[in-house]
Order: C-alpha cells, then structure tokens, then sequence
C-alpha cells in the first residue's frame, strides 16, 4: 500500500495541502496519507524545521507532498529550509517544473514548457563567506556527475514529449563552470539524438526569448540558478505562482511540491489557489501509476476553469473551498 507523506508547512501550505488531501481521498485509490511537521512555525515550537520524526517519516514513506514553508528573510541562527535540506539530504537532483496553457484570461495560450532544474549544486551548495568586512564571497559547484544526471532526465523526458532540449548557461562569462554544464549535458543528450534536437541559449537571451515565443519551446535544462529564476518566469506566462506545480526526484525518494511559498500576505483569507498544490499531486499519482486518476483531475480542474471558477490571483472571485465544491462535483 502507498502512504504519502504530507508536510504542509506554513501559511497557506496548510490550506492547500489540506485541499489535495480532500481530492486525493476523493479519489479512492486506496492511498493513505500522515501529516508531519516542518517549516518555521515548527522550528519555533520545537527549534527544528525538520526533526528527525519527520525525516524519517518522509524516508519510510518515499512520496512527499510539501505545502510551503517560510523562511525569515536575511535569515535566523540554526533556521534552514527544509525543502532545501530535503533535496541535499535525499539527493532529490531533479526538480521538473511543467508550465502549460491553462483555460484562463491571465494564461497565454500555446505554451507547454518543461523546465528540469540540476537541484543540488550550483550555487545552492550555500559555500558563502566573508572576505572582508565588506565583500561576500559565494562558491559555486558543477559536477560531471550532477550534469550527467540531469541531462538523461532531460533529454528521457523530451524524448516523451516534442524531442526539443535547450540547454540553458552563461559559459560566456562562467567559462569553467558552465561551460562544463553546456559541454557534458550536451554530450549526454546526444545518446537521444536524432529523436532529441538540442540547441542552446545563453540564459539571458532565453528570458527574453521565452517572453517573446514560449510557445517554440518544450525541455529546457538549466543549473540550478537559472531552473529557479526562469521556472518562475515561465509560470507568470500561464497564470502565476498559484498554477505552478513541482516534482523534486532521486533515486529513492521524490517530494512534489508547488513551486510557491507560504503567500504571508493572503494567508488565513481562504483565497489561496489550490490549482499548483493538486497539479503537484497529479504529478505524484502519475509516478505512482495513477494515471487514470491523474487524466481525471486534469479535466476536472480544466472543466472548473472553463466555467468561470478562479480564485483572484487568476482574475476571479472564488475562494480555495469553491474551487474544491467544483472540483469534487467535477469527480464524483
Ligand atoms: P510566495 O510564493 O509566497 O508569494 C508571492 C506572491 O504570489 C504573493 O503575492 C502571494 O500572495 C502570491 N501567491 C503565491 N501562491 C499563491 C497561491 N497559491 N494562490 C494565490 N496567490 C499566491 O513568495 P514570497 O512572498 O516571496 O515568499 C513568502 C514566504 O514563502 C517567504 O518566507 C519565503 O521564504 C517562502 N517561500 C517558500 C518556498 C517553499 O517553501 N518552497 C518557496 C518560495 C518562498
Ligand atoms: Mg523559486
């Protein structure tokens, strides 16, 4: 039988999490689920954000489901993020973040983006130092193995998908470290060439160009960075940070999670969007093997779109609890 671990964090983490769990009892599959702590009002209660009770749980359990966890800015002394502890400590190297058209006024049409983000090094390696006084240093790592890896998710997933990969890096200027990126990535694709094209853009020139034509690309691979910076940028173009969805995989374990935070500015109002945190579960039934079930929560969510029913982020007015009474009338 298959447990899925949920943490739901902080702020509206809980809310959405709390809306997948209701869809997915819904949906019958004869998965069960346990909730666990984590995040910033965790480490307040217990001077952890991620104690060894909730380790454990998501390693016996293998399929994590996060919310979103706050995380004070300029930091807290012993205060980490757990999803970034997560990743390192499951070695969960590749974040995929989907970004498509969705049935919406604030959603261009067209586009159906796969963005795979390398999720353990480059600059998330967090070496950062002081030289002096009044110079901060960061390190920043790119491995052989990390690119290689990452690339075969990439260039596997464009073989299921249109067959076209961009590589995204700046070894322009980055020319030991990202053009290690370009070169190893781009040899590793190229076991799937001809079925896979590749090309590559220096990642400057792919924000602008996935501004202008998002809808000429399909698989864009990227460090760990850039995944982060243009993964938010291709979710603006179809409908924002509420509608965006992630899985974060390794060999053992994956943890789904949507891509936004804990939104302290709407948290506690009803009003967050629920859409990126069950896009995160379909995403997490269709590796379990769900498929069906995954199909029939897409067109649920697309049907309740299609009629008009949105939460404000999206330009409408229903709350996360009318979203879920369409949804749940959409499956049952
Ligand atoms: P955020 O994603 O929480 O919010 C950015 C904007 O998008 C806000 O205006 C928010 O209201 C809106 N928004 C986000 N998700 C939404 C949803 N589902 N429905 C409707 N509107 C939504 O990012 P922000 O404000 O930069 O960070 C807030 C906190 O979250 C910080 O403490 C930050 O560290 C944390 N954070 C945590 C992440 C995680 O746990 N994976 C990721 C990003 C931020
Ligand atoms: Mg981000």
């Amino acid at each position: 039988m298959t447990t899925i671990c949920l943490l739901p964090g902080d702020g509206i983490g809980t809310e959405v999490i709390s809306a997948a769990t209701e869809i997915l009892d819904l949906l019958n599959l004869g998965i069960t689920t346990e909730t666990h702590m984590a995040g910033w009002g965790c480490f307040q209660e217990t001077g952890s954000a991620l104690p060894k009770s909730t380790l454990t749980a998501i390693k016996r359990c293998t399929v994590t489901l996060f919310g979103a966890t706050s995380s004070p800015s300029g930091g807290e002394p012993g205060y980490r993020s757990p999803i970034l502890d997560l990743r390192q400590e499951l070695n969960l190297y590749a974040n995929l973040r989907p970004a498509y058209s969705l049935p919406v006024r604030a959603s261009r049409a067209n586009i159906d983006i796969l963005i795979v983000r390398e999720n353990t090094e480059g600059l998330y390696i967090r070496r950062e130092r002081w030289q002096d006084a009044d110079t901060a240093i960061a390190e920043r790592s790119i491995s052989r193995i990390a690119c290689e890896r990452i690339a075969r998710v990439a260039a596997e997933h464009a073989l299921k998908r249109r067959g076209m990969l961009t590589i995204a890096h700046k070894a322009n200027v980055l020319t030991v470290s990202d053009n290690l990126f370009r070169k190893v990535v781009r040899e590793t694709a190229e076991d799937h060439a001809p079925s896979v094209q590749i090309e590559e853009r220096l990642v400057d020139t792919l924000a602008h160009d996935l501004v202008r034509m998002p809808e000429r690309f399909d698989v864009i691979v990227a460090p760990n960075l850039y995944g982060d910076v243009l993964s938010d940028l291709a979710s603006a173009l179809v409908g924002g940070m509420g509608v965006a969805p992630s899985a974060n995989i390794g060999e053992n374990h994956s943890v789904y999670e949507p891509v936004h935070g804990s939104a302290p500015d709407i948290a506690g109002k009803g009003i967050a969007n629920p859409i990126a945190a069950l896009l995160s579960l379909g995403m997490a039934l269709s590796d379990l093997g769900h498929s069906v079930a995954t199909e029939q929560l897409h067109k649920a969510l697309t049907d309740t779109l299609e009629s008009g029913i949105c939460t404000p982020d999206l330009g409408g007015t229903a709350t996360t609890d009318d979203v879920l009474t369409a949804l749940k009338e959409r499956l049952s």
